[in-house]
């Protein structure tokens, strides 16, 4: 599988991002509802072309602080673009380039999972438990690892497809690939319009998978403690059926 690490990896796929990316709704309902008109200090690590912080100023404090960092400059360009009222900054989430205490933290749609390490993770959460308020929240996403899914290779599969504004229907394939030793789980998507075989954009990433009691025990060790847990972004109970880990943590 191809990779190239010359630019940070979704840059080129943003132009596309918002278009392909389905309906983030359900997520971005979730992640409002733990914010009201008093909050006044909000940070998203991993924040894209902006969407989710975008819809968490709306239900926030008016004036409040609302900041995004992102590594793809292009996502980060498009944020810029969206919603003048945010902090947009370039930078790696492990260790985020910003000060201050923010009452909520988000890092959402399995953007923890490209922590490709134990240690990456553990430096990212000792790093939140440094920016969170005392009394805040820290509130994130994550697949809940399927090994057999993971294991059963996929080649040109077909993601999702969409129509742009000129009419035309474009499509994600992928490749896929797991390694069970290192956990990491390789993914190598092509847009193409339909039935074509010209590639408009290619995305190249990994996914690290982190059962929940990993998740448990990386966030103790960095002064985090779960306080609330999730199969969905409906708040069903985590259960042997449901394929996320949508979590509430807070100061330990
Ligand atoms: C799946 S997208 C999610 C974007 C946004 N949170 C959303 O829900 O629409 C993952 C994002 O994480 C960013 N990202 C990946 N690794 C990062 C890192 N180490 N530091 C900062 N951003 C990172 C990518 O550039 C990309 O924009």
């Amino acid at each position: 599988m191809k990779e190239d690490h010359s630019q940070p990896q979704w840059d080129e796929w943003a132009n596309y991002y918002d278009l392909m990316d389905g309906d983030r709704q359900p997520m971005i309902r979730f992640y409002q509802s733990l914010v009201s008109d008093v909050t006044v200090s909000i940070l998203e690590l991993g924040s894209g072309t902006g969407l989710v912080a975008s819809a968490l100023a709306d239900v926030g404090a008016p004036g409040a602080r609302v900041a995004g960092i992102d590594e793809s400059p292009a996502m980060v360009e498009r944020a810029r673009a969206r919603d003048a009222r945010c902090e947009w900054i370039v930078g790696d989430m492990k260790e985020p380039p910003i000060r201050g205490k923010f009452e909520l933290i988000v890092c959402c749609y399995n953007s923890l999972q490209h922590m490709l390490s134990e240690q990456d993770l553990l430096t990212l959460f000792s790093n939140v438990r440094q920016l969170l308020a005392p009394h805040g929240v820290f509130a994130f996403d994550l697949y809940e690892p399927d090994w057999g899914h993971l294991s059963n290779k996929q080649s040109n599969r077909l993601v999702r497809s969409a129509v742009d504004d000129s009419g035309m229907r474009l499509e994600i394939r992928e490749d896929t690939d797991f390694d069970p030793v290192s956990r990491i789980y390789s993914l190598d998507w092509r847009l193409v319009e339909e039935g074509g075989r010209e590639i408009l954009a290619e995305l190249q990433y990994r996914y690290r998978q982190y059962t929940s009691t990993d998740i448990d025990r990386l966030l103790g060790n960095a002064g985090l403690q779960v306080l609330e847990r999730y199969g969905d972004f409906k708040r069903v109970p985590p259960s042997a059926s449901t394929k996320k880990q949508v979590v509430v943590a807070g100061w330990l």
